[in-house]
């Protein structure tokens, strides 16, 4: 298979866990003779500092003539404490999910057997928790309207949603459900908001397509509750962008460590392909940050961008061998790792890469 994947580092730690994600699909590549033809591309802070604009048209054009998209993040702390800053890192992947279409998020949040110590959830409630959060990404409060009034002494965001927003995502939802488990919760706030009494609607009325999937809704305040209490009760999480933004924090903490969590946004074309921790600008240059979220993101688009499933399995295959050798990042390692096992961004994603010429496959996203 011969494909075009552009790969666009952005800010922060971003750099250092794509360079991982892209060896990976190198071995990959070459295992399966496969041809991936390599791009790069810039977004956000060095797109600012370059251009004066997060999002440049010759980045669009790269994003819009290839196959699929390795991402890494934006942000950058001189922006986050300084709002009277017009021009924002952040603004460039927004227009990008908006230019590009992408309104689906997927995350999957699955926990590897061995990280069970990792997260400071108890691992009983923990084991077997395999969810998958469809984060609605193009509409919300992130794309309402919003601005200042009263001199600056009133800000607004608003909350809006269209019927057929709430309805193309919802399909995906419930046919994902049918891969899964069969059950789709939809998280909403239909109790005080009139955006959620009509996404609550809407999927009660799609949900009649899909009589094989069992429906049911929660209230975010609820859900935030219960995703620690029993996060084995869900299977499909279908939410708005900005529920789905903070629930998808929280429940990083299932999979023991943000930065395992990998995420997919599909939708009108090319699909993006992304870790949901962001520039980790803490930790930038250091070395230490975790490539694995990345390298399942790589392992997502093989799956969902080029149909290759087995080559994708055989990234998850090669990330379990990783952590059952007792090799750890510092985020997952526990009192119990010694300090030989620890490794660096890039002998983690080398050791993986050195393990996928090793591996049987399983199945991973879809158990
Ligand atoms: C995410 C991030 C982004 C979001 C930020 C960086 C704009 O937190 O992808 O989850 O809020 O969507
Ligand atoms: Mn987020």
């Amino acid at each position: 298979m011969k494909r075009k994947i552009v790969i666009l580092p952005g800010d922060g730690i971003g750099k250092e866990v794509t360079t991982e994600g892209k060896k990976v699909l190198q071995k990959i590549a070459e295992i399966f003779d496969h041809q991936f033809d390599f791009e790069e591309s810039i977004i956000g802070h060095d797109a600012i500092e370059a251009s004066g604009n997060p999002l440049p048209d010759e980045t669009i054009v790269q994003l819009k003539n290839c196959d699929a998209i390795l991402f890494g993040a934006v942000g950058h702390p001189k922006y986050d404490n300084d709002p009277t800053l017009k021009v924002r890192p952040e603004q460039g992947l927004l227009k990008m999910r908006k230019e590009l279409g992408l309104y689906a998020n997927l995350r999957p949040i699955k926990l590897f057997d061995e990280l069970l110590e990792a997260s400071s959830i108890k691992a009983e409630i923990l084991k077997g928790s395999d969810i998958l959060f469809f984060r609605e990404l193009t509409g919300d409060v992130y794309f309402g309207e919003k601005g200042r009034k009263d001199d600056g002494n009133t800000a607004y965001d608003l909350m809006i949603y269209q019927r057929y927003e709430i309805e193309r995502i919802a399909h995906k939802a419930f046919l994902a459900a049918r891969t899964r488990r069969r059950k789709v919760t939809s998280v909403d706030k239909a109790n005080v908001l009139e955006s959620s009494r009509l996404w609550r609607q809407v999927v009660t009325e799609i949900a009649k397509n899909y009589p094989d999937v069992e429906l049911d809704h929660q209230f975010v305040d609820s859900a935030a509750m219960k995703l620690i209490q029993n996060p084995r009760s869900f299977d499909v999480v279908l939410t708005g962008n900005l529920f789905g933004d903070i629930l998808t924090d929280e429940a990083s903490q299932i999979a023991g460590s943000m930065g395992m969590l990998a995420s997919a946004s599909v939708g009108d074309s090319v699909g993006l392909y992304e870790p949901i921790h962001g520039s980790a600008h803490d930790i930038t240059g250091k070395g230490i940050a975790n490539p694995l979220a990345s390298i399942l993101s790589a392992s997502l688009l093989l799956d969902i961008s080029f149909g290759l499933k087995e080559e994708s399995e055989l990234i998850i295959k090669a990330i379990e061998a990783t952590l059952k050798s007792g090799y750890r990042t510092v985020d997952i390692a526990d009192s119990k790792t010694s300090k030989d096992k620890i490794l660096n961004t890039s002998t983690m994603g080398s050791f993986v890469v050195s393990q996928l010429e090793k591996i049987p496959v399983v199945n991973y996203f879809n158990s």
